[in-house]
Parts: structure tokens; sequence; C-alpha cells
């Protein structure tokens, strides 16, 4: 087994759960990408086993931290049938076949996420080194997903184009259930893996607020927390998106779900203008924009962007009414959202509580000492 060594003191984090390990944290190796390597202290003391990556500025990522457990086949066959094993309630009502089998570092195996999408199981290798694990994990997920039925494996990894890695090609439209709600899903083209399986939970948390409201769902993309409202019984439902195919799934999900097509406006449009100009109030307003921090450097900016933003969200939002905030960067903390939040109020001039705070689904589960894991933020305030 090849070696590598910590030259900073990084121990303590590492044991305490910290799957990523920096460069200049290393002495210099010669290590390909995808070697399984042991990380040894300043002592040669076996600290963690894990992938290296001879390019990414994350050089490696810890598989394991039990000497005597191997980096092999079987270990990759044990971590996805372990996280098939956390799914399992949520699948055992049999009204959701749309999860997240498999989310990286949180499952255990770094670099390899899993979304399911009825029959087809989607790949997202995140870093060359994991790619080494592709042909194993493919095997797994047809033998193993054979009692879920999924038929085929397809991978979309970022920046790359989709392949086809098990049985047919994808259909243009999956059509999925989430707690008995139906949505259609194109892993092809679609954003992510095709649908954003982590606010599953929010989406029905917040049905309870939407009887009767007016709800405006601000990057609503496929119209998830649209379809939700509706279902609760909202009076009004407007989706504005700036992505025109996505807006036109909302608008069949509407359909597909037996709603009346008359409650509910789509809108193409940027959602900072159309909130500049609208002089509609809402009951309800939902702002899950995409990620304004790829970076912690931009990070100060990313924090403006979203007072800004949820500044105009607020203006929009009848006395009495909600704002339901989330942020996907996983370089905002919880509270550095919750001052940004704040900051937002002062700017409109609102005054709000919070009354709900939230994250990510059970299927997006992280490793207690990887903070950055928990990237989804979603916070509910209740506006004067
Ligand atoms: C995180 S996703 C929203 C997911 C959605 N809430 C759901 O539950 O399915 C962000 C969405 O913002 C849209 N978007 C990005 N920039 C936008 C902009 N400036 N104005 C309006 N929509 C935008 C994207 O098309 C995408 O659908």
């Amino acid at each position: 087994m090849q070696q590598v060594r910590l030259k900073k003191d990084l121990e303590r984090a590492i044991r305490a759960g910290h799957p990523w390990i920096y460069r200049d944290a290393l002495s210099a190796t010669g290590a390909a990408t995808g070697t399984v390597v042991d990380v040894v202290n300043r002592h040669g003391q076996f600290v963690a086993r894990g992938l290296y990556d001879a390019k990414s500025p994350i050089a490696v990522r810890v598989a394991t931290r039990v000497e005597s457990e191997a980096v092999d086949d079987q270990f990759i066959a044990a971590r996805l049938s372990s996280a098939l094993g956390l799914r399992k309630r949520l699948l055992e009502d049999g009204k959701t076949n749309a999860f997240r089998w498999c989310s990286g570092e949180g499952d255990f195996l770094p670099g390899i996420v899993v979304d399911v999408y009825a029959g087809v199981a989607v790949l997202r290798i995140d870093g060359e080194a994991a790619r080494a694990w592709r042909d194993q994990v493919v095997r797994q997920l047809v033998e193993q997903g054979r009692s879920l039925g999924i038929t085929t494996v397809y991978e979309r990894s970022r920046g790359e184009k989709g392949e086809v890695l098990a049985g047919e090609a994808p259909p243009a439209s999956i059509e999925i259930v989430e707690h008995g709600v139906v949505f259609l899903v194109d892993v092809v083209h679609g954003q992510k893996t095709g649908f954003f399986l982590d606010q599953r939970e929010n989406r029905r948390a917040l049905q309870s607020h939407c009887k009767n409201a007016a709800v405006c769902n601000l990057f609503g993309y496929t119209g998830g927390f649209s379809v939700y409202a509706a279902l609760a019984g909202a009076k009004k439902v407007v989706t504005v998106d700036s992505a025109r195919p996505a807006l036109e799934d909302a608008k069949s999900n509407f359909a597909l779900n037996r709603l009346d097509s008359e409650k509910h406006q789509i809108v193409c449009a940027d959602a900072f203008e159309w909130l500049s100009q609208t002089t509609d109030k809402f009951d309800v307003v939902i702002v899950d924009p995409p990620s304004f921090a790829p970076s912690h450097g931009a990070l100060p900016k990313a924090l403006h962007a979203y007072r800004d933003l949820n500044a105009l969200a607020l203006s929009v939002v009848a006395p009495g009414g909600l704002l339901a905030a989330a942020s996907c960067s996983s370089h905002v903390t919880m509270a550095s959202f919750q001052s940004m939040l704040g900051l937002a109020c002062q700017k409109a001039k609102r005054s709000a509580r919070v009354i709900e705070v939230r994250g990510q689904p059970s299927d997006h589960p992280t490793v207690p000492g990887f903070v950055e894991g928990r990237y989804l933020k979603w916070v509910l305030l209740a506006v004067d």
C-alpha cells in the first residue's frame, strides 16, 4: 500500500470525520490518481485510508479510518448496501421512488453520488480519483438495484456529456413519485441529475402553511414547491424561473397531479428583475436560488447577493405572510445565512421572526466532523 505523510497537524480533524486532505497538508508523493493510499502521521502511524488525486487541490478523500478495513470491491459493495439500508424507511410506504441512494462522503464512499429516479440510477462522480471505482459501482447498482426495479445506470458528472453505463438509454421524461406526488424528471437535459431531491422534506413541510394562500415560488424549476402548495389548497401559485424547459415541465406536473391549471401562473424571467417590477403580494414566498458562492473566496459577494435577493422577496410578502429562504451553497454556514436574513429584513424595512430552521433530508447524510457537507439551509420567516 502506498503511503502519504501528513506534514500538517490534521490528525484530530481527520479522525473526527473530516474526509478531505488538501495537497498542502501532505509531503510530496508520486502516487497516481485513483490509487488507494494510507495516510500516516509524522511518526509513520496510520491515520486513514483513501483515494488519491494527483491533480485536485483535495489530494486525498478519506474512505476509512479503520486500518484493518481493505478498500476494495467488497468495500464498495458494502458501502452501497449500507447506504441503501439507511433509505429503507423513506421507501417503505411505497409512495416515493426518487431518492439519493449514495451521498458520497456522507455515506463513506467519497466522490460517489447516486440519485434514483424510478428505474433509473444516475451516477455523479465528484473528482477524477473516484472514477477508478466506476465499473464496480455500476455492477453493484445493477445487482443491488434489482430489488428496486433499477434497469438503467446513467452517468451525469459535472461538465461532462451524459453516458449510459448499463441498460437502455433513459426516457426523455421519467415519471417519479415523491410522497405520492408525481413529477416528470429529465435526467439527460435537466439541471443537476434531473431533480432537486434535497428539498423533498421542505416541500412537504411547507404544505402546512399553504391552505388558501397566494404562493410565489421563486427559482421554481419544474414546480416542486408549487405542486405541493397547490395540493395543500393554495388559492393561487406563481412559479418564476429563467429556464423555459423547466417551466414547461412545471405545467405538465400540475396536470399530472390533476391540479387546476387556472390557479397556476408560470413566469419565465430573471427573478431579480421580476421582483423589482411586480406589484403583487403573496402569503408565502419561496426563494431557492442556485448557489451564489462557488468558492470560499466568492462568499462576501455572494452574501450581498443573497441579502439583496431576500430583501426584494420580502417586499412582495403580504403583512403576516411567510418567507421561506434557502441556500444550497456549502460555503454559507447556517449562522451567516441567518445573519444575512437579518440584513435583508433591515434593507426591506420589514421585521420578521424565524419560525422554522431546516436543512437537507435523511438521504443526504453528512458526517459530524464535516460541516461543509450540510450545504442546504432553509429558514422560514414570519414577516410582520
Ligand atoms: C436550486 S434550483 C431550484 C429548485 C426548486 N426549488 C425545486 O425544488 O425543484 C434553482 C433554479 O433557479 C433557476 N434560476 C437560476 N438563475 C435564475 C434567475 N436569475 N432568475 C430566475 N431563475 C433562475 C434555475 O433555472 C433553477 O431552476
